[in-house]
């Protein structure tokens, strides 16, 4: 095998091209090493709702597979497939609600990161071309994605976050104080992925009001949940386009939504908001170019799976997996808090959550994800203080009763490992 620069193995392009079936053997033996998430062990990156749900997402995605989802006008069942799921997203995000002004419009956007890189992109243009601000702000709490950082980076705007209060929750009165003249832009989170906790969104929307200010719920991970939790009678709180302030939200398909990945929605309240992010130009040599998204060329493959996620599960099937994956989350939750030294942080809202050491000096919570990990369980690592996180997908409701007792044996394990340590080393005087 040739040497590369990066040290990284390389098979090259073979001189004669090798068959279907050593190809798809060669695969299989490459993924030997990545994490086996199909036995609900993986609290992160993916999310199933079972086999045959998966062999349709992968069908769909087969009958799309050489599509161009740039040229709705070549493919146009793409174009009414997107129109499908940006109305539907719309629905369950309030669009149907009088409050909502009935004027929602919005784009799919190829995952959470976009949606957000959108809505603080066009948050800039609003702030440049209506009210001369050349470089505007954009507040959120510590909480918010990594991607707003990356947003602020890639479009020239500052980004202010602000400390989240003791529960983990975006703080109105805090991000209220950062306002001045060069503002644009408010974001909360519903739920933020850190400690999975529903800001206060009436709140956070009455501070953008009263400074008439954009405010976007980032409901990327919520979005295909808490309206189901909701339905079910689990969740209260008003976090989408029925409170008035929300100018745009995001929700990922590809979460909660069960679809392949590759699939947000981005909405706003108005046309006029949604026109920001409809690129179009003549200027060149190849004629008329236009987009929605970051994009030219994009898979069409994510959108069908989608779509035939939402009208395979339907609103049913959704509150069912949605009440089955709340039940699992609260009896991890219930797990967590029972084994002595270990807290959950803050109060989750719905199915993500972070836990750790009560005593950070008492208790490595990394070693203990360290053990957890030699049985195959993978959870997210994060700081702030040091926590695992645990994403809870259908797919994981029927292994939490297996974690907990594991994650009980690990602490054990840690602490008297830690307890051993401590005793050799006043023994020999460390
Ligand atoms: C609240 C929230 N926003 C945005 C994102 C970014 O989504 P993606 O990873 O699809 O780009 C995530 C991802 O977990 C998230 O939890």
């Amino acid at each position: 095998m040739p040497a590369t620069p990066n040290g990284f193995p390389h098979t090259p392009i073979p001189e004669k091209g090798i068959t279907k079936d050593a190809i798809l053997a060669t695969l299989a033996e490459r993924k030997a090493n990545d994490k086996d998430w199909r036995g609900g062990r993986v609290f992160s990156l993916v999310y199933s709702a079972g086999d045959e749900h998966h062999e349709l997402l992968v069908d769909a995605l087969g009958l799309y597979a050489a599509e161009n989802g740039l040229n709705v006008l070549a493919f146009p069942s793409i174009g009414l497939l997107s129109h499908d799921l940006v109305r539907s997203t719309a629905s369950l995000l309030g669009a149907d609600d009088p409050r909502s002004g009935g004027q929602i419009d919005g784009f799919l956007t190829s995952g959470g990161t976009e949606s957000l890189l959108q809505a603080v992109k066009t948050g800039r243009d609003v702030a440049r071309h209506e009210r001369g601000i050349a470089r505007p702000t954009v507040i959120c709490a510590t909480s918010g994605h990594a991607a707003l950082t990356k947003a602020a980076d890639y479009f020239d705007v500052d980004l202010v976050r602000v400390p989240v209060d003791g529960g983990y929750l975006a703080d109105p009165a805090a991000m209220e104080a950062a306002v001045d003249e060069s503002t644009i832009l408010l974001v909360g989170s519903a739920p933020s992925y850190p400690q999975g906790v529903v800001d206060p969104i009436e709140d956070l929307a009455a501070v953008a009001l009263r400074h008439d200010l954009l405010f976007h719920v980032d409901a990327c991970m919520g979005g295909f949940m808490l309206p189901f939790l909701a339905r079910a009678g689990r969740f209260e709180r008003l976090f989408d386009f029925r409170v008035e302030g929300v100018t745009s939200m995001s929700a990922d398909l590809h979460k909660y939504g069960y679809a392949t990945k590759g699939v947000s929605a981005v909405l706003y309240r108005t046309p006029e908001l949604a026109r920001h992010q409809v690129f179009a130009t003549t200027d060149w040599l190849g004629g008329f170019y236009a987009s929605t998204a970051m994009a030219g060329t994009r898979p069409a493959g994510p959108i069908a799976a989608a779509w035939a996620s939402l009208m395979h599960l339907g609103l049913e099937g959704f509150t069912d997996l949605a009440v089955r994956t709340h039940d699992a989350a609260l009896a991890l939750r219930r797990g967590i808090e029972a084994i002595d030294g270990l807290a959950v942080r803050g109060d989750p809202s719905m199915t993500v959550l972070a836990f750790g050491a009560v005593d950070p000096e008492r208790l490595d919570i990394f070693e203990v994800a360290n053990v957890l990990a030699t049985n195959g369980w993978y959870l997210d690592r994060q700081n702030g203080p040091d926590s695992l996180h645990a994403t809870v997908q259908a797919g994981n409701a029927g292994s939490v009763d297996e974690l907990v007792a594991d994650l009980a044996l690990a602490v054990q394990s840690v602490g008297s490992r830690r307890a051993a340590d401590r005793s050799t080393s006043y023994a020999t005087g460390d």
